[in-house]
């Protein structure tokens, strides 16, 4: 099917789009002519089994791990990402399925990791500054911590993951890429990552929504992008394909 077949007639070129997208890990083909387009205010999920290629995905959108070939447009233009932090310079937040947070470091330090604020001639931290943006962040998304003067080592791996979703929004202006956002959390928590991806959408960002949770998939995405072995093996609106379809397109059962 042609990309474009794939989502609705748009003026405005997607947010997002990969083309033709190869990597590999010395002799493991991790993804194979990968092709994916994303719109404003779009929740796209990636699912796939283990090793299918998913956070391979994430990892060279956000400029973590280049690709062997292929190309990325943002906003329809060429892009070419030397690392993360040029990602986030053009508003794509990543919430890493390895979280990526500073362990030894308190919870609004994590918040502000790369754009500390400073004050005064002699560029102190402004942590007064940064502890109270942090606080109202926590309460505003409701991640329940101890205090955001705690380090990160100390929090359960449920709270680190609610840390890192909350400074993936705070800073976000275009792209959100969740890898298992939720894998670590319980059910209220999660409903609360739901809600707030809900929010994100309202707030027309795209979002790349990785999960193995078929049923959260099912809840939260507009379309569903199918890997399997590092081949795209299908795209589907969500609203027209059932569990079962998507199952046997994970499997290459049927
Ligand atoms: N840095 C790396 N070096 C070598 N091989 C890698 C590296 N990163 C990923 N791979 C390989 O690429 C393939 C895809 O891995 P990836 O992490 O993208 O899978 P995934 O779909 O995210 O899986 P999971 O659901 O388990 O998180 C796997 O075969 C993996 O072993
Ligand atoms: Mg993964």
């Amino acid at each position: 099917m042609p990309a474009a077949a794939q989502r609705p007639e748009h003026s405005q070129p997607p947010v997002l789009a990969l083309e033709g997208i190869h990597k590999t890990f010395g002799g493991v083909v991790a993804l194979q002519s990968f092709d994916l387009e994303i719109e404003a205010g779009e929740v796209v999920a990636l699912v796939g089994d283990n090793g299918a290629g998913k956070s391979t995905v994430v990892k060279i959108i956000a400029g973590m791990l280049h690709p062997t070939s292929g190309r990325l447009r943002l906003d329809g233009a060429d892009i070419t990402f030397a690392d993360p932090s040029e990602s986030q310079a053009r508003g794509i937040q990543v919430v890493y399925q390895d979280l990526a947070l500073a362990d030894g470091q308190p919870v609004y330090m994590n918040m502000f990791l790369g754009r500390e604020r400073v004050i005064g001639p002699l560029r102190r931290l402004d942590r007064r500054g940064m502890i109270a943006e942090t606080a109202e962040l926590v309460q505003a998304l409701d991640v329940r911590i101890p205090s955001v003067r705690a380090r990160v080592r100390d929090l359960s791996g449920g709270q680190r993951q609610g840390v890192a979703i909350a400074r993936a929004t705070h800073w976000a202006r275009k792209l959100v890429l969740m890898d298992e956002p939720t894998a670590a959390l319980g059910v209220a928590e999660t409903a609360r990552v739901e809600a707030n991806i809900r929010s994100l959408k309202e707030r027309n960002l795209a979002i790349l929504l990785i999960s193995h949770s078929l049923d959260q998939v099912f809840r939260l995405s507009d379309r569903i992008c199918v890997l399997r072995r590092g081949v795209q093996v299908g795209v589907r609106r969500t609203n027209a394909t059932s569990n079962n379809e998507i199952v046997s397109m994970i499997t290459g059962l049927s």
